[in-house]
């Protein structure tokens, strides 16, 4: 059976994940997260670890466990990095390259490649202006890779880490070109949950709106009715880390794919979530900062390589994701 280590497994795309693994019946899973997971969720899991990808010393202990896959969701989302640049850094780069060479270590002495599967995002595209963002379009990859904020900095980073521990790592070393790391990365779009809200994210306007309204609580909504940036439901976005796992690697033509579902503005999120929750009180007051933040993130991604190389084709548009998804199971975590 595949063993596989999903890091950060208390968060939002964890739950979701950990729940899937359990359907699907077909891994050993090892759930690690910072803090004590709920019992329902630690229940989904046969190893639960509490532990820091910061502390080596903690990452280098679960070198014992063959791995075959790691899911390193472990990371501090983009508006908590700008409150914290360093602990950010420290968490976001050097727990993924503590990750990273325990897993080498792993597949060196078992030679055999561990895949690791890396959730990165949107946020590493910094576009200068709302013009440049306007006419920028569905953007490949490998456009503007020039991100404004430490979260966008430190995943486009890893990105390219993953990259080279996976093809060049070490080169002048005795073992330099043995197959180690089977790194592959999604660049996600918002991730909106019935089940969990985010905390500390830049792409909570989305969610937090959607999850106010079923609680029967106003919104303040902190960016302008017209800011517009890509977003998916959650089933699509652990649908996509699965296909990608499951990829063979000899059609993979890149290590990072975009990801594509759907792009609405703040106004249209409002009229959805109005369409569903008719006394839903939203209001609008952008934060600077945080609207400053969206405004350099692309409005839509081209995600042609993802559809040809791994048949990726998210099953829920905007209307899917709301009356399929959204309305249906977030009543029954809400009293209405
Ligand atoms: N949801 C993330 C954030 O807002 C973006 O990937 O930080």
């Amino acid at each position: 059976m595949t063993t596989v280590l999903v890091t950060g497994a208390g968060g939002e795309i964890g739950h979701s994940l950990l729940s899937a693994f359990q359907q699907l019946g077909d891994r050993r899973v090892i759930a690690m997260d910072l803090k004590p997971l709920e019992p329902e969720l630690a229940a989904m899991a046969d190893v639960v670890l509490q532990g820091d990808v910061a502390d080596v010393d903690f990452v280098n202990s679960l070198e014992s466990y063959d791995l075959d896959e790691v899911y390193h969701l472990a990371a501090l989302l983009s508006t908590s990095s700008e409150k914290k640049p360093d602990v950010a850094h420290n968490v976001n780069v050097n727990g993924t390259m503590n990750l990273l060479m325990m897993c080498r270590r792993v597949a060196l002495r078992r030679d055999s490649a561990v895949k690791f599967l890396f959730p990165s995002t949107i946020a590493v595209y910094g576009i200068r202006s709302l013009e440049a963002k306007q006419a920028a379009g569905a953007v490949t990859e490998d456009q503007f890779l020039t991100p404004t904020t430490m979260y966008g900095v430190n995943k486009v980073y890893c990105e390219l880490l993953g990259g080279y521990m996976s093809d060049n790592f070490g080169q002048l070393t005795d073992d330099a070109g043995r197959k180690t790391i089977d790194f592959r990365a999604v660049r996600f779009p918002g991730l909106i949950s019935a089940t969990t809200v985010p905390s500390g994210g830049t792409s909570d306007y989305a969610p937090e709106m959607i999850h106010a309204a079923a609680k029967g609580e106003p919104y303040a909504c902190f960016v302008r009715p017209d800011t517009r940036i890509p977003f998916m439901a959650m089933p699509d976005g652990v649908k996509a880390l699965l296909d990608l796992a499951a990829a063979p690697v000899e059609n993979l033509t890149r290590r990072v794919y975009n990801i594509g579902a759907f792009s609405p503005s703040a106004a249209e999120i409002e009229q959805h979530v109005r369409s569903a929750f008719p006394e839903a009180e939203i209001t609008y007051a952008p934060h600077p900062k945080r609207q400053a933040i969206v405004d350099t993130w692309c409005a839509d991604v081209n995600d042609a390589a993802a559809r040809r190389d791994w048949g990726w084709a998210p099953e829920y548009d905007m209307d899917r994701a709301f009356n399929e998804y959204l309305i249906p199971t977030i009543g029954s975590v809400y009293e209405r």
